[in-house]
């Protein structure tokens, strides 16, 4: 008889708690966004708050893309770059941003960011991808990932030219 209570009991605990416990895990939801928007291969999705990053460097790329350019890091970045710690830590995120280079209606030497063109992010999870030396890609225009065949592309540039910085180009601008 005590035992059959005890079951019944925990059976009821059971039933309160699990459809309480999975609303938490639900309400906290993925770290970043949903499922459709993640890159092919890699499942990267563009953080939610990237655009309050801090800075690491700009930079400008010549015709035909004739863009401006500036790479942002994650805090875990930030910290890594200003102590020099390669490789990257696990958790470290570089972004990408990139525009079209617009003259300023203002002052006509001046040349400011245009409509985004593309955001690109690496996220550093070793053994998740440990096969592109820890790194996983992804590239979104308007917010939605590009084709699986431009996801192929990525770390072999990234490896070809930057293996010896951890697979990264961008240094802490001085
Ligand atoms: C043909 C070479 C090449 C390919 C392909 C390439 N990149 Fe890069 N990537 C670069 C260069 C060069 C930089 C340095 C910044 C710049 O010049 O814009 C860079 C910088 C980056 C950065 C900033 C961190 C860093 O390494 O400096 C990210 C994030 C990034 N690329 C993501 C991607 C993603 C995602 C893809 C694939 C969809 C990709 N890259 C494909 C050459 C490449």
């Amino acid at each position: 008889m005590m035992a059959v209570t005890v079951a019944v009991l925990l059976i009821v605990v059971l039933l309160v708690c699990v459809p309480y416990l999975v609303s938490i895990a639900l309400a906290e939801g993925p770290a970043q966004g949903s499922a459709a928007d993640a890159s092919p291969i890699f499942g990267v999705t563009v953080p939610r708050d990237y655009k309050r990053w801090e800075l690491i460097a700009p930079a400008e790329e010549a015709a035909p893309l004739d863009e401006l350019r500036a790479v942002i890091g994650n805090q875990t970045a930030v910290d890594a770059y200003q102590a020099g710690q390669f490789p990257f830590p696990d958790g470290t995120i570089l972004v990408k941003r990139a525009w079209k280079r617009k003259q300023s209606p203002e002052f006509g030497s001046a040349t400011i960011p245009g409509a985004a063109t593309t955001v690109q992010v690496m996220v550093k999870d070793s053994r998740k991808y440990a096969a592109t030396g820890g790194w996983g890609f992804g590239r979104f225009v308007n917010g939605k990932p590009v084709d699986e065949a431009q996801h192929r592309t990525c770390f072999a540039c990234h490896e070809a030219r930057a293996k010896s910085r951890d697979y990264v180009f961008t240094r802490l601008a001085p």
